[in-house]
């Protein structure tokens, strides 16, 4: 043992040394100053001085050193222009560099040049967070040379942010998602903080968009997702993951499947080869295939990648890409085994079209079209994504089968937004046919991307999805350090509803929490609402809500009130009102006042989803985690789901009524147990 100590010290102590000598870091600018000094600047995209941050109509610019950066968004993606560099040596083996922005290689970038010759060049990845990319220039050192940024990009992403120039002999890595993860995990309000969701999945840290990959095997649901490892906005897509035995307790697994040589893992989905078909087997287990949009070098591909240890460590098939349009918005497919037809079904989108592309497959590897969908629903509305296919039973019918087709829209949705609608209607293995109208999948504004799970036992025979808890026009929400949940997971049916007496019954989606979520329910109380009148009036115990996260079940009659409901989350003027509204013929959520809503001028609002009355009666059943609210009427009719981000940290329930015929004739409040305090959830 000593021996050991005695020959591995010196080494240590001669590594040590060896840092200590190494040169200083030799800044080249700082961009700090109130002009750009030395350097030569042409066209409108630079301005007479280094930005002070984010610019107009841009959105956040994080990650920069001090006051000011290069920006060149002045005006725009449209403007365009140079900075040049006086002259310098090369002392040292790198030049390092904050940089974020577009990706276009050809006309955007820092460059790096020697006498007239660009020697090497730097663009950004469609992110507005500055991350550290370096060049190893030990063959140039000696050499006099310049540095360019260069912004001759006019479309979407045209602009580029670059700061604090370096020269270095020990580069700084872009980012380090496990020293990261190191620091937060020693937080003492790890998976606590006040805005924290207990019982929804939320990423530890960093920024997280749509549900991917989601699929049952072996004992666990997966829960891939869009990921990004390096910061708490959008930016180097990768698939993070978590699973689950229960739908409710997640553990947080290292990143699946990471942004690689520029390409992005966009969205997708994940199925488990129980024959075979794709030879991807190791011929032990069936092997899980990811089937994943690849963004990057100006268009989105199809890509698979396959997993033999229940999705702990990845390949990239080698051949991808396995569909290829040579296409810019061609993104997120949804495979399933289509058992009439023996074969793979895609369902995938040509976003701006708004049109859905079916595929078949034999293997997973080669696809042949066999019929597109749309523009269809609400054909206005930009992009197409997500689109996920299944069939349902009709509640009460169980053999009445017919299959939905839903799909979502990055932007106006029916509570503003990004959200998405749904088709029913019928599917030979070849061709979806609508049977009628479209209709929206979630009447709040914070329900996105749902994709339901694959491969779930016979046994168990749930269709069961999740969704994005966020919405793109106000997705960057005043939490930290991570932004994002997901929904309560949602199990599917088909119910035959008619909204009001002139109309025909539809068949409706209808969504509800998974039974599951009801072993959380640390206990259960029945609340006095009976004499709900106005002003509204609080029907839990002081300090009874502290921690947040409850559900509860009410049944209201509105008989002839203008409205009758509850307000939330309350504090100094502050609460989110859920009511039912006579003139809406709907039960609203209204978070105008609900805390802080500042953030984006869309934020604040009512979201209004039409509720029946049943023998003169609502149901509703209303979840609330923190900073979540989500609102199921009638057994899951509609929906209404929507974040908040309330200041006060000792709430109440309060009741309501517009006058004296309206009642709140039963009120149960279950408060509910925290998954992430239990034990440790993360590998
Ligand atoms: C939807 C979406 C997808 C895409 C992904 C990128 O929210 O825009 O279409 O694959 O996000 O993160």
């Amino acid at each position: 043992m000593l021996l050991k100590f005695t020959t591995i010290i010196p080494i240590c102590v001669l590594l040590v040394c060896g840092s200590l000598h190494a040169a200083e870091d030799l800044l080249i600018e700082d961009f700090e100053g109130d002009s750009y000094g030395k350097w030569t600047v042409t066209g409108d995209a630079f301005g007479t001085a280094p930005a002070r941050g984010t610019l107009p109509n841009q959105m956040a610019v994080t990650g920069y050193r001090g006051e000011r950066l290069v920006n060149t968004f002045l005006g725009g993606d449209e403007s365009t222009g140079t900075a040049t560099s006086p002259e310098f040596t090369i002392e040292r083996s790198h030049i390092a560099f904050l940089i974020s922005g577009g990706p276009h290689t050809d006309t955007l970038g820092i460059h790096l040049l020697s006498g007239d010759e660009t020697v090497r060049t730097a663009t950004g990845s469609e992110s507005e967070h500055l991350l550290w990319a370096s060049w190893d220039v030990t063959d140039l050192k000696g050499r006099k040379v310049r540095l360019r940024i260069l912004d001759n990009a006019t479309k979407g992403w045209g602009h580029l942010n670059v700061d604090h120039i370096i020269q270095t002999d020990s580069p700084p890595k872009a980012f380090d998602l496990a020293r990261d993860l190191g620091r937060y995990r020693r937080q003492p309000d790890y998976m606590n903080e006040p805005l924290r969701p207990q019982f929804h999945f939320s990423p530890e840290i960093h920024w997280m968009n749509d549900p991917n990959g989601l699929v049952f095997h072996d004992g666990e649901y997966h829960l891939f997702h869009q990921y990004n490892p390096a910061g708490n906005s959008w930016g180097h897509m990768s698939w993070g993951h978590a699973v689950s035995t229960d739908l409710t307790h997640w553990k947080h697994l290292p990143l699946a499947i990471p942004e690689s040589n520029g390409i992005m893992a966009f969205s997708g989905c994940c199925v488990v080869d129980h024959n075979n078909t794709s030879g991807f087997g190791d011929g032990e287990h069936p092997p899980m295939v990811a089937i994943y949009t690849g963004h990057g070098h100006g268009k989105q591909v199809q890509n698979l990648a396959y997993s033999n240890d229940k999705g702990r460590t990845w390949t990239q098939y080698k051949q991808n890409p396995v569909l290829d349009l040579n296409a810019q918005d061609f993104r997120d497919p949804k495979v399933f085994w289509h058992e009439p037809t023996k074969r793979w079904v895609m369902v995938v989108s040509l976003a701006v079209q708004k049109v859905l592309v079916f595929y078949g497959s034999e293997d997973l590897r080669s696809w042949q079209e066999l019929s597109r969908f749309g523009p269809a629903g609400t054909i206005d509305k930009p992009n197409w994504e997500c689109p996920d296919l299944f069939e349902l039973s009709v509640e009460g019918e169980p053999e009445t089968k017919l299959w939905v087709l839903e799909v979502d829209m990055s932007d106006g949705s029916v509570a503003g937004g990004s959200g998405g609608e749904y088709f029913v209607g019928t599917f030979d293995g070849e061709r979806f046919k609508a049977r009628q109208h479209a209709q929206w999948v979630d009447y709040g504004r914070d329900f996105y991307a749902p994709i339901s799970w694959d491969n779930i036992p016979d046994a168990d025979g749930r269709r069961i999805w999740i969704g994005w808890f966020n919405n793109w026009e106000t997705c960057l929400v005043p939490t930290s350090p991570w932004r994002s949940c997901m929904s309560i997971p949602r199990s599917l049916s088909l119910k035959e509803v008619a909204f009001n007496k002139e109309e025909p019954a539809t068949y409706v989606l209808n969504q509800r929490p998974v039974e599951e979520l009801k072993e959380l329910r640390a206990s259960t109380r029945t609340l006095d609402a009976t004499k709900a009148a106005w002003p509204p009036m609080a029907v839990t115990e002081k300090d009874e809500l502290d921690d947040m996260s409850f559900e509860f079940e009410a049944t209201i009659t509105p008989a002839t009130a203008r409205s009758v409901g509850f307000r939330i989350r309350t504090g100094e003027g502050e609460f989110t009102e859920v009511a039912y509204d006579r003139h809406y013929s709907g039960i609203y959520v209204d978070r105008s006042k609900s805390g802080i809503v500042g953030f984006h001028d869309a934020f604040a609002g009512r979201h209004i989803a039409p509720a029946r009355t049943i023998d003169g009666e609502v149901t509703l059943r209303i979840i609330v985690d923190r900073s979540t609210v989500e609102v199921f009427i009638n057994g899951g009719e509609t929906v209404i789901s929507d974040r908040i981000f309330p200041t006060s940290n000792s709430p109440s329930i309060e009741v309501f009524a517009g006058d004296d015929s309206a009642k709140i004739s039963s009120l149960k409040l279950h408060k509910l147990r925290s998954i992430w305090r239990s034990s440790q959830k993360s590998e």
